[in-house]
């Protein structure tokens, strides 16, 4: 049986300010996407890679990651979707009968070291059918009412705080996650819908498992496996890749 793993990287990411899309961004000299597939690649545990790519932007996609000599496993290139939901459902069409795991992966978080796909991939084969990393998260966080708080009538713009949940017990839930492909396929079917009805988060995969009622489980995530979002977290993946280097 073949694990297949499912690389977003159609967003636009606007909030880096570029006039291309964040996957393409380069750090080190390599875009986002390249970084994200070769550490896939040399983990040892996937056998094929579909990338999801922008509109109109599959062949030059399919350029800098195919043809990456550290990316020796295969690659397809599909078009991703309006969300990173749809960009996921159009890799996991393409998933073959001997896909029996599947990993998701997010292009912005290119520095997820091999170890820790072997981790969430090792999780997986051993019984758990949906595994995520995640970090305690060492900030206290609060729950706020959803808009405004006019209570007061001026000032500054408040929220109202709801509940402190135990941080104890939080974690900071990171990418690459990994299924069981019949459970991902399941979730992906059902699990908006569900979602939706019942008001939860579904804002990644393992999300949508959870609102379909089934476990969803935790490994030790890395700090490596940082998302980027902003020009300062491109700063510091660089200071990362001089660590690692
Ligand atoms: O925008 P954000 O950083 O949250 O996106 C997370 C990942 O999902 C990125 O790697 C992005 O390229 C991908 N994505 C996608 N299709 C979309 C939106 C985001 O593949 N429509």
């Amino acid at each position: 049986m073949t694990t297949l793993a499912i690389l977003t990287a159609a967003g636009s990411g606007t909030r880096l300010g570029r006039d291309l899309p964040k996957a393409l961004v380069g750090l080190d000299g390599f875009p986002l996407v390249v970084h994200a597939a070769r550490r896939l690649a040399s983990s040892g545990v996937v056998d094929s890679l579909v990338v999801t790519c922008p509109a109109g932007l599959d062949s030059a996609v399919r350029d800098v990651v195919a043809q990456d000599p550290h990316v020796d496993v295969p690659v397809r290139v599909v078009e991703g979707g309006a969300t990173r939901q749809a960009s996921v459902a159009a890799g996991l069409a393409l998933a073959g009968p001997d896909d029996d795991v599947v990993l998701v992966h997010d292009a912005a978080r290119p520095l997820a070291p091999p170890r820790l796909v072997r981790r969430v991939v090792e999780a997986v084969r051993a019984g758990h059918r949906a595994v995520v990393p995640g970090l305690p998260v060492t900030d206290t966080v609060k729950r706020v009412a959803p808009g405004r708080d006019e209570s007061a009538g001026g000032g500054p713009a408040v929220e109202r705080v709801v509940e402190t949940p135990d941080r104890v017990l939080l974690r900071a839930v990171q990418t690459p996650q990994c299924f069981e492909r019949t459970l991902l396929e399941r979730a992906h079917a059902e699990g908006a819908g569900r979602a939706a009805a019942e008001g939860l988060a579904a804002t990644d995969d393992a999300g949508l498992v959870e609102a379909i009622g089934e476990a969803v489980h935790v490994v030790a995530g890395e700090e490596a496996a940082m998302k980027i979002t902003t020009e300062r977290d491109l700063l510091v993946a660089g200071l990362l890749l001089e660590e690692e280097s």
